[in-house]
């Protein structure tokens, strides 16, 4: 293991240069301008594990490539799949930027880029450790299967059914991933379920055009005030969701999960603090961390009615629309809740407006068990990497394509997140600490290790 342990050290700044490579190469997937990009960031992958050796294949799909790739088959020993993301979300508001980005700059100790984090950086922590292992060692101790999408940030579309259609070539017994987060600078932590979506716009439409609010207000109905009466409606002032059956398929909190959170170092004050709040709301009855991890959420995402120029109009507008969430937690259906929503909705509309809902991406949530000897395996691979055993916790971030894994694959997944909850991620100034980046490698090149231990099938 000691020339492993050597190449890593001796080949931190060509990593760096790697990473910043990718961070050049503006694969925002959501814009259609930047398409051309998008295709360039995953040949940039698929030359990668071309580079290594390994079989790979560019995955063309109706959206954004797919790019998949293999190390050789280890017999007797489990496989792993890397799953990860080479889009990156839009990088606006430009002008919040310190430095470009897509000219990713180092500034103490962290790569500032977009996708630095989210999940280039994270990502190629598991590209580096193989290609850590076949240029020292000369091989793998197992084999690993990678699989890495450009439609992520907008809802894994065209990857779903591509899981259905190659489950053969994706056999494994675990998935890793990092695309996450730790419980905190210097503390690791292994997340063992994250919150599922259910996304919405919601369009009112009232008078043919913008009217004088003089003149026709109080007579006419207006959209906007019609939004904030609809969207005010679904959710009360102790935080609980007004969606009719909502939280039937909700598990109670266990106290053995109350008991653990509690048992981590968070405060309040300091999480306030992180944020630039001077008080905290939501569901009554849980903390901080419960209401983050363990609870459905709503929220308002985007607004949009009437005028939004210098100075005051007065105007009565046409049309009003809101973009909103709900954060779902494991056994809440999308589907479900949103024919529940419709009919809700449905049931405020006045007369004078006619409304439209459009059903973006949804996607369960999940936990996973604990108990796994995969589990072990990562816990064992990070405190070699991290110098720290790692925590348990949950995320309120979603990925929607895990649930596809756990459901359809059948496999236990790792999530193993090498940033940090202030690494901006989806708005200025992301970044990424470098040192995690190392820190991230090596608990990956250990993992390889422990992993290769584990009699597959034994889980
Ligand atoms: N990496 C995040 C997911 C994430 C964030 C997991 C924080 C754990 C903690 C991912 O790229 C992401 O942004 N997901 C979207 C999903 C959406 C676009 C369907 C999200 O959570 O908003
Ligand atoms: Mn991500
Ligand atoms: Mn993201």
């Amino acid at each position: 293991m000691s020339e492993l342990q050597t190449f890593l050290t001796e080949n931190r700044s060509k990593f760096e240069a790697d990473l910043c490579e990718l961070l050049k190469i503006p694969s925002v997937s959501t814009d259609s301008r930047y398409k051309a990009d998008v295709r360039d960031a995953a040949a940039w992958m698929h030359r990668q594990f071309d580079q290594l050796g390994f079989e790979t294949k560019i995955f063309e799909t109706p959206g954004h490539p797919i790019v998949y790739a293999e190390s050789p088959a280890v017999p007797g020993a489990p496989v792993a799949l890397v799953y990860g993301h080479y889009d990156v979300q839009p990088p606006e508001p430009l002008e919040e930027w310190k430095s470009p980005p897509f000219e990713p700059t180092i500034r103490d100790g962290n790569i500032y880029a977009r996708g630095a984090t989210d999940d280039k950086g994270q990502m190629l922590t598991h590209v580096k450790s193989v290609e850590a292992w076949i240029k020292s060692v000369g091989k793998l101790p197992l084999q690993v299967k990678f699989l890495i999408e450009g439609e992520e940030e907008i809802g894994s579309e065209h990857l779903t059914p591509f899981i259905k259609e190659n489950d053969d070539l994706l056999e494994c017994d675990v998935v890793v991933i990092s695309d996450n987060s730790q419980f905190g600078p210097g503390q690791p932590a292994i997340t063992y379920g994250l919150k599922g979506i259910a996304y919405y716009e919601l369009k009112l439409f009232g008078p043919k055009q913008d009217l004088h609010s003089g003149t026709f207000g109080g007579a006419v109905t207006n959209p906007a005030n019609t939004l904030s009466k609809m969207l005010a409606s679904l959710i009360d002032e102790k935080g609980k969701i007004q969606v009719p059956g909502f939280y039937d398929d909700v598990d109670p909190l266990t106290d053995e999960e109350r008991n653990q959170f509690g048992s981590l170092d968070f405060s309040d004050a300091d999480f306030m603090r992180s944020i630039g709040v001077e008080g905290l709301t939501g569901e009554s009855g849980y903390s901080t961390l419960e209401r983050r991890w363990t609870r459905p959420t709503f929220d308002i995402n985007g607004i949009t009615s009437g005028y939004q120029g210098e100075g005051a109009k007065t105007v009565l507008p046409a049309k009003a629309s809101a973009k909103f969430s709900f954060r779902l937690v494991p056994h809440q259906d999308p589907a479900q809740l949103s024919e529940s929503l419709k009919t809700h909705l449905e049931a405020l509309v006045p007369p004078g407006i006619r409304m439209e809902l459009t059903d973006f991406h949804g996607a369960p949530g999940f936990v996973v068990p604990l108990d796994s000897p995969y589990m072990s395996a990562a816990a064992t691979a990070i405190e070699k990497g991290f110098g720290r055993p790692p925590v348990f916790i949950r995320e309120g971030g979603s990925i929607p394509i895990v649930t596809s894994f756990v459901e359809q694959l059948g496999v236990d997944v790792l999530l193993l997140g090498w940033g940090l909850n202030d690494d901006n991620t989806h708005s200025p100034n992301e970044k990424f600490c470098l040192a995690d980046f190392h820190r991230g490698i090596k608990a990956s090149a250990a993992l390889w290790h422990t992993l290769s231990k584990i009699t597959p099938n034994q889980a």
